[in-house]
């Protein structure tokens, strides 16, 4: 397999923190070049990293020695930069959430499909072993059949000048921290998720939802509850519920690679603890997606990616009615 070439956009945070130590353990990709609005700021980070810095985003897409770009730019950027880095022949790692509504998803999966280039979604617990472990429980009997999912994703409130509190940037929980639930859902229940109901809290100064809950169904019935926010107690955490027993465990989307999983299992059989080995999810997340540019089979992605778009469409449109100000 030939090296998959890698331009990032943005000095984001996270990948700072996370992602770009990750890719530098990866032996299938090279890290080539990061862009940043600011000249100075690029040149810090590639310093930092040990590849070239790029004075603007267009100036990224240009170059001939990138094959992919990763993408953590606020969500709200993500369809005018992920268009054009398709139209650059660019594959496609973008941050979640994906786009900031179901009909900028589809017009970048449409290009994506145009010009057949992966595009994927960067929600990397699904690449952690302790989700493989949760996902063996819905179909193993040994919590007996599973009616609900429960899962909670909520965090203290971040400065309101950060993005996620601005509406053009897409901000809003349900962007942020309930894209994660809607895709644990749609892993453990599969595609196609009927929206029963679902509420947003609106903040009243920056116009944004500030927390919410939705409920989910399947077609053979199996339920999710979801609820997310950026004003609560941290908390991270599924739940699964059967005929004859309940696993649940935390620290199920944001693990850092040092985090030993422990899942709590209580069946009528007695409770025990299962103590997993740690993972490093964002390694993994980098071998996939290279090994997937190589395949060259993107059909499925784009029609994952196109479904979570629905799915949080539906959820705020079933939010409306229920969406209301908070006033303090
Ligand atoms: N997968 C995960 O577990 C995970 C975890 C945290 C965050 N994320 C995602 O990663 C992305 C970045 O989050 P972050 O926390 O790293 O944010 P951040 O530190 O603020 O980084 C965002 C970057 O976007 C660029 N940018 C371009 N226009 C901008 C604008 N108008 N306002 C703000 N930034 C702008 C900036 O780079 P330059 O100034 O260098 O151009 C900035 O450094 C988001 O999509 C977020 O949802 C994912």
């Amino acid at each position: 397999m030939q090296t998959l070439r890698i331009g990032i956009m943005g000095c984001s945070s996270f990948a700072r923190r996370a992602m770009i130590p990750a890719l530098a353990l990866c032996d299938d990709i090279q890290l080539i070049a990061v862009a940043s609005r600011d000249a100075d700021k690029a040149n810090r980070m590639a310093a930092e990293f040990g590849c070239r810095g790029v004075a603007g985003y267009e100036e990224l897409l240009k170059r001939e020695d990138i094959d992919a770009v990763y993408m953590p730019l606020p969500t709200g950027l993500h369809e005018e930069w992920g268009t054009k880095a398709v139209q650059a022949g660019k594959h496609l790692l973008v941050e979640k959430s994906f786009a900031a509504t179901e009909d900028s998803a589809l017009a970048m999966v449409a290009l994506a499909r145009a010009r057949n280039r992966l595009v994927f979604e960067n929600f990397q617990f699904q690449t952690h072993s302790q989700w493989a472990r949760l996902k063996s429980f819905m179909a193993s009997g040994e919590i007996g059949a599973v009616h609900l999912v429960r899962s909670t994703f909520g965090f203290p409130p971040l400065p309101k000048t950060n993005f996620r509190w601005d509406k053009a940037l897409g901000g809003g929980a349900l962007l942020d921290a309930g894209a994660y639930m809607a895709k644990a859902a749609q892993l453990l229940l599969g595609l196609g998720l009927e929206v029963r109901g679902a509420a947003l809290q609106m903040d009243e100064e920056t116009g944004v939802d500030c927390y919410g809950e939705a409920m989910l169904r399947n077609a053979q019935g199996q339920i999710a509850q979801v609820a997310f926010g950026f004003d609560y107690f941290y908390q991270c955490r599924v739940e699964l519920l059967g005929t004859k027993g309940k696993v649940s465990s935390n620290r199920v989307f944001t693990a850092p690679p040092d985090h030993l999983p422990s899942l709590s299992i209580e069946t009528q059989a007695g409770n025990r603890e299962e103590m997993l080995p740690p993972d490093n999810h964002y390694l993994n997340m980098w071998r996939w997606f290279a090994v997937t540019v190589a395949a060259g089979e993107y059909q499925s992605h784009w029609d994952i990616l196109c479904d979570q778009a629905r799915l949080l469409s539906e959820i705020r449109k079933a939010a409306g009615e229920s969406a209301r100000q908070r006033t303090s």
